[in-house]
């Protein structure tokens, strides 16, 4: 390992050892102990929405700002760069198998969930059922993919790519758990294509994140600091929300 890619993953641990990853277990953990009721289900969902909304266009705005600072270094490499962290968006705009034309994206597939478990776009937009820790970490993925510059960004999506990962096999296997309840056929029953989806494609995001900032920090050896400063600042935002979900949906376990 070179000098880069030690850091890297020493940051690395430092997101996977961050006290967020332990309130998304504990997550998981009561997901699987106790299925979620209606009520609990609309505040998971539109909490959650007001977070997942900023993620594809953050995507594309941090793709946007690596082409258009490598326009300044290496005009002929912008785009190649830029498709590092646009790799990430593919699957969220459905364009992952070419051949077949465009597939729904994954707000569209979390869309169809929710209105298979009864849950419309009204109630993912009612503001008692969002609780304001989803709010905040929407605003801060608006701000740190499309606003705060490249290093912070790429340091926000790390993190962001590694959560998912644990995050999205929790979700799918407590839905999984009390098929019954949540009105579910089988194990791969359409409806939770939108879980099972991210249990497949985050690994591949985070290692061309990965690279990309390698590459990144061999020019830029001084903005660790700042790529670590977008990556803490997305493990906190998420700790709020898993504890503020945590607190709300399972008070008996918090
Ligand atoms: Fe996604
Ligand atoms: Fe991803």
């Amino acid at each position: 390992m070179d000098k880069v890619d030690e850091k890297i993953h020493e940051l690395e641990q430092e997101i996977k050892n961050h006290q967020a990853m332990k309130e998304l277990d504990k997550f998981g953990h009561s997901l699987m102990e106790k299925p979620l009721s209606i009520e609990a289900q609309k505040i998971f969902f539109a909490t959650m929405r007001d977070f997942f909304k900023e993620v594809p266009g953050g995507i594309l705005g941090l793709a946007l700002q690596v082409n258009d600072e490598w326009e300044k270094i290496e005009p002929y490499e912008a785009t190649h760069k830029a498709s590092y962290i646009l790799f990430a968006d593919v699957d969220e705009l459905g364009l992952q198998e070419q051949h077949k034309g465009i597939l729904p994206s994954h707000h569209q597939l979390f869309r169809d969930l929710c209105g298979h478990l009864g849950i419309s776009e009204k109630d993912l937009g009612n503001k008692k059922n969002i609780l304001e820790e989803g709010t905040k970490l929407g605003i801060e993925t608006y701000k740190y993919y499309r606003e705060k510059g490249v290093a912070k960004g790429l340091g926000f999506h790390l993190s962001s790519e590694t959560t998912s990962n644990k995050e999205f096999n929790h979700f799918l296997n407590g839905f999984k758990k009390y098929k019954q309840h949540y009105k579910i056929k089988d194990d791969k029953d359409p409806v939770l294509d939108f879980f099972a989806v991210h249990t497949i494609v985050e690994p591949l995001h985070k290692a061309n994140g990965k690279i990309m900032m390698g590459i990144y920090l061999k020019k830029n050896p001084q903005k660790m600091k700042e790529i670590r400063e977008g990556a803490l600042e997305f493990m906190d935002g998420f700790y709020e929300l898993f504890k503020a979900l945590n607190n709300r949906l399972y008070p008996e376990a918090s």
